[in-house]
This record gives C-alpha cells, sequence and structure tokens, in this order.
C-alpha cells in the first residue's frame, strides 16, 4: 500500500486497515499494542492479530486518566514485560490514548519506537501527526510531555462509524479550520455540504502534515493550526472540559478570532460571513451562559503568549491565515463577546 504521504515517517490512510497494520510496518521486536480498555476488544485486538505476535496492555480511557500515573503505569507494564529498546509501540485509540501511551513510548529507556492507530476523526486529521505526546498536570493540561514523533500512522476510516455524533463533529471542525488555514477545497467541502469522510480526512491531514513538516519545531508556521485556540481553550476552561468537545469549542475560537480579524481590518466582512456560517451549519454545541471574564482568564494562561502582548492567528481569507502579534485585552473582549452574543 502507499502511503498518503511520508513526512518523513508514512501515514496511511484507507478503510479496513486495522487488520493489516503488522504487514504494513517493517518487520522488527517485540510488539506491544497499547489501547483502552474500552477500545481493547473492538480494535485492539484486530491490530495486535495483525502481527506475528503482539502484547496487548490497556488502561482506562478519559482525561482524568491523562496522567503521569497512567505512563508510568504502561512502563511498569513494560518492564515486567520485558520491553527492550527495540520494542515497539502501537498506540490504538483516540487523542487521549494517543497522547497517554504515546507519552509512555517517549520516555520507556529514553524513548522507543511508536506507531498511532488513531481512532477518532480528532486523532485522525489532530493528534496523531506532528510529534506531540503529553499527559495533563493538576495544573493545566499537556503540561508534561515530550516530542517523539511516531515512525507510521495507520489511519483506518472504517472505525469512524462508531463514533458518537459530538466525537465526529469534534474532529470536522479541526478538519475545517484547516480549510481556513490553507485548503480553500476542503473548506468548500463543508461549504457546499459534501462532506465526504474519507476525503476530508486526507485533506486534513496534508494540511497538518505539511505544516509540521515545513516547521517541525513549533515555530511561525505550525502556530497557524493555533487558529481558533485561544479562546477555544478560555472556554473549555471555562466549561470546566465539560459539555463541549474540543473541535466544538475551536468552532466558536476561529468564530471569535474572524470577528477580531474583521475588526482589525484584517479580513473582509464578506469572507468572514462565509466561514461563520460554514461553521454554524456544522452545529457546533450550543454555549450555556457563560461569563466572559471567565474565558479572558482562562486564556491568560495561553502557551502562545510570548510576554510581549498576546499572539493570535488570524484569517485574511478563507486559505490564508497569519500571526498577529499585540493583541489587546479588549479586542480578546470584543471577540469573546461576539460569540456569547451570538452563540
Ligand atoms: N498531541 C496532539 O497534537 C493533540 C492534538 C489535539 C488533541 N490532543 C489531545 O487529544 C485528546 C482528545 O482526543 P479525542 O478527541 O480523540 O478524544 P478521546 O481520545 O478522549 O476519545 C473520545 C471518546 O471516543 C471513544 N472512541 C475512540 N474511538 C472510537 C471509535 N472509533 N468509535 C467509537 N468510540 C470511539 C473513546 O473511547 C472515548 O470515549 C485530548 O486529550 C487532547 O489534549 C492532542
Amino acid at each position: 500500500m502507499t502511503p498518503l504521504l511520508t513526512i518523513p515517517y508514512p501515514i496511511f490512510v484507507g478503510h479496513d486497515l486495522l487488520d493489516r497494520v503488522g504487514s504494513l510496518l517493517e518487520p522488527r521486536g517485540r510488539v506491544f499494542v497499547i489501547t483502552s480498555t474500552q477500545l481493547r476488544e473492538r480494535f485492539g485486538e484486530r491490530v495486535a492479530k495483525s502481527f506475528a505476535q503482539a502484547d496487548i496492555i490497556a488502561f482506562e480511557e478519559g482525561e482524568a486518566h491523562k496522567t503521569l500515573a497512567t505512563a508510568e503505569g504502561i512502563v511498569t507494564e513494560f518492564l515486567e514485560r520485558n520491553a527492550k529498546r527495540d520494542s515497539l509501540a502501537v498506540v490504538v485509540g483516540g487523542g487521549m490514548v494517543g497522547d497517554t501511551a504515546g507519552f509512555a513510548a517517549s520516555i520507556f529507556l529514553r524513548g522507543i519506537d511508536l506507531v498511532h492507530v488513531p481512532t477518532t476523526l480528532l486523532a485522525q486529521v489532530d493528534s496523531s501527526i506532528g510529534g506531540k505526546v503529553a499527559v495533563n498536570h493538576a495544573k493545566g493540561k499537556n503540561l508534561i510531555g515530550s516530542f517523539h514523533p511516531p515512525v507510521a500512522v495507520v489511519s483506518d476510516i472504517s472505525v469512524l462509524e462508531t463514533l458518537p455524533p459530538h466525537e465526529r463533529r469534534s474532529g470536522l471542525f479541526e478538519a475545517l479550520k484547516g480549510g481556513v488555514i490553507a485548503d480553500p477545497e476542503l473548506f468548500a467541502m463543508f461549504e457546499e455540504q459534501r462532506v465526504d469522510v474519507e476525503q476530508v480526512v486526507r485533506r486534513a491531514i496534508k494540511v497538518k502534515a505539511d505544516i509540521v513538516a515545513a516547521d517541525e519545531k513549533e515555530a511561525d508556521l505550525r502556530r497557524w493550526l493555533n487558529y481558533g485556540h485561544t479562546i477555544a481553550h478560555g472556554i473549555e476552561a471555562a466549561m470546566h472540559y465539560e459539555g463541549i468537545t474540543h473541535g466544538e469549542a475551536v468552532a466558536w475560537g476561529m468564530i471569535a478570532a474572524n470577528a477580531i480579524a474583521v475588526n482589525r481590518g484584517l479580513l473582509p466582512e464578506r469572507e468572514r460571513a462565509r466561514i461563520d456560517d460554514t461553521i454554524r451549519a456544522h452545529e457546533p454545541a450550543a454555549l450555556p451562559q457563560l461569563d466572559p471574564e471567565a474565558i479572558l482568564a482562562a486564556t491568560e494562561h495561553d502557551k502562545k503568549n510570548t510576554g510581549r502582548g498576546r499572539v493570535m492567528v488570524l484569517p485574511h481569507a478563507v486559505g490564508r491565515v497569519g500571526v498577529i502579534t499585540g493583541i489587546g485585552e479588549d479586542e480578546l473582549r470584543y471577540g469573546v463577546d461576539a460569540v456569547l452574543t451570538r452563540s
């Protein structure tokens, strides 16, 4: 099978790939399939059977379990089962599983090879690509992590059929974001209501992969991927990460960023209407009554702040964004208000 692209690790996209993961990879030492207890039977065992021999390690799902303790538990399993430096960690699940088990693989014996088999739309178009792995700290999400690119990514489109609608929407909005950043044709699929999941996944992977390949160290280009994320993080924190998926928060965050961009004269009103209407047509979860100050306070800790005023990614048009520095508190408030009054 030919990968969709190689950056330099191959990314395979297709149907019914879970049963073929082993045959897509170079033969190697011991294989450990790491998944959640919830996904073990449905997906993990199928992936394990695709190898001549593989151990399965399973842990509990959920952000509350995305911790150092869980990662340490995986390391303990590696040790008890005699994993070695040449062992392979094949991680099967959504972004929570990918981040946690990927982090464990990055610290075990200073790092063993990792393969991502993402099973949510968000994980396929976003978290499995780019090499970031992390767990949460009591003080915030993803604060303990490393940079550990996989040796391969295998995205099976067929597994997405069982995704709950809100998880599907979460991934769709991250993909739509990719369209606004760099791919007008991908955006048009959403605008014209012709969302074919496989095509969307392929195009969205290309947007992210091209950006991270051009900029493996998160300098300016990679920042583009943060479009919509400043205020999304504020919304998620203000809602205590409940009742809204990450991608849906990004949907509202993009609408807020667009308002700020129009106000600065960067984005023509007509383009704003196109993007906002398309986002709303795909129905992100409605926001509850939120205190704008709580959202703003939560953006304070945004990792993208440099100390020289806030940095935000704002669009100029569909397919073109820019990194804008020196965003004032009043501008952020204006963006938050634009979302809260019209959500
Ligand atoms: N590393 C990165 O670059 C990066 C980027 C974005 C997000 N993330 C992280 O990703 C996580 C969110 O990931 P997510 O959105 O994939 O959610 P998730 O991993 O929490 O999964 C959501 C739910 O979907 C279930 N699920 C997974 N695959 C399924 C399938 N095929 N059918 C039915 N149910 C399925 C899971 O069991 C879980 O209950 C967050 O922790 C976030 O911080 C990381």
